[in-house]
């Protein structure tokens, strides 16, 4: 479990954190948005630096941001374990997926609903976790998107056959009802912001996500 702290309140940010820390959730998912590659804004690394002060979970940070390749090192500085990347805003997918690793980082590449697996697919060797987007990277609260399950499908898939380590994180639109079906396709990481956060019990919620 990744539950996003997008959804969460962020006046009351490491309250919010202790509680699903108290579930025992696995990551923290940390969405980054610059107003350009998607259309929200969100936080940068200082905010990223106040959680890692305060955390004791991996965290998990879904970079939606072009030329990512500019803040890798000050995402990295500010305490994040794993960085993930969009296959579609970075000019040198490769380049820096070495320069997280380099950094002492788990390397994520991410890619949206309508990007074909075909662009991710020569990466699989080079990547700790695949991050399949099941609604359009931009905004919490919308809906899933079927089509993603495919992108798990074949990254399952591919992953057996080829013998690739990386994990396969799904995000958006996760309820106790898509959680279940991405875990069949072959997801290990549930992301889930208003699943969890817009709950009234997040012990709760997070044990229906995990079935
Ligand atoms: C969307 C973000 C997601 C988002 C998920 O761009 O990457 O992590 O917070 O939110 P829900 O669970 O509300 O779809
Ligand atoms: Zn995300």
């Amino acid at each position: 479990m990744a539950p996003s702290l997008l959804a969460c309140d962020f006046a009351h940010l490491a309250d919010e954190i202790a509680a699903v820390e108290r579930e025992g959730v696995e990551f923290l998912h940390l969405d980054v948005m610059d107003g350009h590659f998607v259309k929200n804004i969100t936080f940068g690394p200082p905010l990223v630096k106040s959680i890692a002060g305060v955390a004791r979970t991996t965290l998990d940070t879904h970079l939606m941001i072009e030329n990512p390749d500019r803040y890798i090192e000050a995402f990295m500085k500010a305490g994040t374990h794993v960085l993930t990347i969009h296959v579609e805003a970075s000019s040198d997918v490769r380049r820096d997926l070495q320069a997280i690793r380099k950094l002492g980082g788990k390397a994520g590449l991410a890619f949206n609903p309508d990007c074909p697996f075909e662009k991710v697919e020569p990466y699989l060797g080079d990547i700790d976790l695949l991050l399949v987007m099941s609604v359009f990277a931009g905004f919490g609260g919308q809906s899933f998107i079927e089509g993603s399950l495919d992108h798990v499908n074949s990254a399952a898939k591919l992953r057996q056959k080829r013998q690739f380590n990386f994990a396969i994180e799904i995000d958006g639109g996760i309820t106790p009802e898509t959680a279940s079906r991405a875990r069949n396709a072959g997801a290990d990481i549930l992301v889930a912001g208003t699943a969890v956060f817009r709950s009234s019990d997040y012990g709760a919620a997070i044990r229906a996500l995990r079935g």
